[in-house]
């Protein structure tokens, strides 16, 4: 089944959407949209009934609102129908954390006892409080902002790329689509996360003639005819918008 993602002009270029249930990587430099993108995707499904789950590991969610707020999302009833959660389940590194947050995120389930002052949660405790949320709230759409947050988890290398395999696999068995953003610091070497993922989307944001260009590019697709071109990204008052070609 075909999930849309809503987000103009994208779901052309991918047969009318992501599949279901699988694991999509997005990544991209900062400011190229990631976050713009996997609110978008939350909020189209939870607009058609289906809850959306915004997990993030490195920025406060409130943030993220804010900021999400400021598009015609409707972000705000989403998150107060429920139709749109957003759960903080990164290290508690905030001077003061404010509870307040609570208001507009869904509690924390505690099972992370590594979710403590300063120190970085594992990935299987993610994965256990995220999989308790898709249960308890029967999420059908999940973004993970970001993917790196796993990875900086162990010193150890092999052992990063190992825990982000099993990651990404329990996350296939979730019964949700979910998009993990991730930041692309090299666009020429590939990460185990891309290779685990069912689909790889990037993001460009680049200098250009004196211009910074936005684009867009589906790099791999599983069981997907899909358009491998960069395509232009614009920002409407919607969020992000796909357009054709880069010349
Ligand atoms: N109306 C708008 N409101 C907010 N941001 C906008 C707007 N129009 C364009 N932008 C652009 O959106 C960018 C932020 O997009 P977004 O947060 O989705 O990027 P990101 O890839 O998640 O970034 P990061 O890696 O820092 O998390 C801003 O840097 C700005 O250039
Ligand atoms: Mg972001």
């Amino acid at each position: 089944m075909r999930i849309p993602t809503g987000i103009e002009g994208f779901d052309d270029l991918v047969q009318g959407g992501f599949l279901s249930d699988r694991v999509y990587v997005l990544s991209g430099p900062p400011g190229s949209g990631k976050t713009t993108f996997g609110v978008q995707f939350l909020a189209h499904g939870a607009a058609l009934g289906e809850v959306g789950l915004y997990v993030t590991l490195l920025e406060c969610p409130q943030n993220i609102i804010n900021d999400m707020s400021n598009y015609a999302m409707n972000v705000p009833t989403l998150i107060k129908m429920q139709k749109l959660l957003f759960a903080d389940l990164g290290p508690r590194m905030e001077y003061g954390y404010m509870d307040e947050i609570n208001e507009f995120v869904t509690t924390d389930y505690n099972l992370g006892k590594s979710s403590t002052e300063s120190e970085a949660p594992s990935p299987s405790i993610v994965f256990k409080e995220i999989a308790a949320y898709v249960s308890e709230y029967d999420v059908k759409r999940l973004v993970i902002d970001s993917v790196s947050a796993i990875r900086f988890t162990s010193k150890d290398l092999s052992l990063q790329e190992k825990e982000m395999s099993r990651f990404i696999r329990n996350l296939k068995k979730l019964g949700c689509t979910t998009v993990l953003l991730s930041e692309m610091t090299d666009p020429t070497a590939y990460s185990t996360e891309q290779f685990a993922a069912n689909g790889v989307i990037f993001m460009h944001n680049f200098l250009y003639d004196k211009t910074m260009t936005r684009a867009i590019q589906v790099i791999k697709m599983r069981g997907t005819r899909h358009d491998c071109n960069m395509h232009n990204v614009s920002f409407t008052e919607k969020g992000l918008k796909v357009e054709g070609y880069l010349e």
